[in-house]
């Protein structure tokens, strides 16, 4: 590594777990699990990712309880035998020099939703089982998601101890799976962002109410969660830094929730936004190249603390651009990466900082690096021929 390695290359060490780049990818949904278990699906999903290069990447929401999967084909660790499966995928990506972290979650009251190719839509709680029992959804107070969603049962003091010790028991299977990193899903709309959200909290006791109280399950998730975790792992917590609704969760209140959380033990704060209801689903912010980046430039500075930047983060020179600007510390991709897998290598090459293919996996790398002489000059004395040609230009 040089001194003008381009800082997207530069590695992170967070407490003892040390990045090679700064590139994530960002957690996306499959519904492609087994009863929870992760399959080849999986296996080849995340592991093509590693292959591509990603510093780290970030599994799919995984249920730490049946009743909190997004849709019934989700990842979980609410067992031990979803342990065994998901080792294999983490196995494989420590193997091609990646590292990977689990996204923990409870849908809440989102819980039970079709993939969106189906079109996304609550499915009823009798169809909400994919051969576990069927369940009813949770929340803070009896307020539905959205126009066809049920109303949440409340969560009470106990059950809300149970949600709590179902984040620890999680943790402790992902720390038996061998993963790098936890992110705690406090966004999106689902059971954590829903009690931190006075328009989806409206109780009196001590859950709800002032900012302080809604804060108080996060709080004590990331606490327990914490103290779970190993202490040289890094614990991340994406939150959505604004909820999209009128009076709702602001970024004034991501501020002081992610001063709260880093000194809970959280390393990095991962800033989206939006998602609390159904019904402002295209409200939040404007999307844009970069439309989150501000959320995590704000949250960075004012509560000084490592963020990570995501939502349509695309391209080499952009992604520099918002670490070398101070706007985050790590750049998260979601929808590009499905797009190029190899995204990461495709920007080294770039930035200049892979001219010899090194950073691809071996067995691919020195192929194409006995390619590039011959196909360059052959670029060169076709310049401009095809369109085919400029394509393949811009891989080289
Ligand atoms: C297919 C798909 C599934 C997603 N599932 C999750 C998820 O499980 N957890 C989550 O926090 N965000 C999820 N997201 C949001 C992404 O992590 C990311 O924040 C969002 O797509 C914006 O980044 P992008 O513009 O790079 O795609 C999903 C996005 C996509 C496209």
């Amino acid at each position: 590594m040089t001194q003008t390695t381009p800082l997207l290359f530069q590695s992170l060490k967070l407490r003892e777990l040390e990045l090679g780049n700064r590139i994530v990818i960002s957690p996306m949904c499959q519904h492609a699990a087994d009863r929870g278990h992760a399959t080849p699906w999986h296996m080849v999903h995340l592991g093509k990712f590693a292959l591509g290069g990603a510093g780290l990447i970030l599994t799919e929401s995984t249920a730490v309880d049946p009743r909190g999967r997004i849709g019934t084909a989700d990842l979980g660790l609410w067992k031990d035998s979803q342990v065994e499966p998901l080792k294999a995928v983490v196995d494989f990506v420590h193997a091609n020099n990646s590292a990977i972290g689990v996204q923990l979650a409870h849908a809440g009251r989102k819980s039970g939703s079709q993939p969106l190719w189906d079109g996304g839509a609550a499915l009823s709680p009798d169809s909400m089982a994919g051969d576990e029992e069927p369940w009813e959804r949770l929340g803070p107070s009896a307020i539905p998601a959205g126009p066809g969603w049920s109303a949440p049962d409340v969560l009470d003091e106990s059950g809300i101890a149970a949600v709590v010790k179902s984040f620890v028991d999680a943790t402790v299977r992902a720390e038996r799976a061998g993963f790098d990193v936890v992110e705690l899903h406090f966004g999106h709309g689902y059971l954590v962002a829903s009690f931190l959200s006075p328009s989806s909290n409206q109780r009196q006791d001590d859950w709800g109410g002032s900012l302080w109280k809604r804060m108080k399950l996060a709080l004590d998730v990331a606490r327990a969660v914490r103290i779970a975790w190993p202490t040289p792992k890094p614990l991340f917590c994406r939150l959505s830094a604004v909820d999209g609704t009128v009076d709702g969760w602001s970024l004034d209140d991501s501020v002081v929730l992610a001063k709260e959380l880093k000194a809970c033990g959280v390393d990095v704060i991962d800033c989206s936004s939006g998602g609390l209801t159904e019904e402002t689903r295209a409200l939040p912010v404007p999307r844009g190249l970069g439309f989150q980046v501000p959320f995590s430039e704000r949250i960075r500075h004012e509560a000084q603390v490592m963020t990570q930047a995501v939502g349509m983060i695309v391209d080499a020179h952009q992604a520099q651009a918002i670490l070398e600007e101070g706007k985050a510390d790590l750049v998260a991709l979601g929808r590009e990466a499905l797009l190029d897998p190899y995204w990461s290598h495709h920007a080294a090459i770039a930035l200049g900082a892979d001219p010899g293919f090194e950073r691809w996996p071996i067995r691919h790398g020195v192929w194409l690096a006995k390619r590039a002489p011959a196909l360059r000059q052959f670029l060169e004395a076709a310049k401009d021929t095809s369109h085919a040609i400029s394509t393949l230009q811009k891989k080289t």
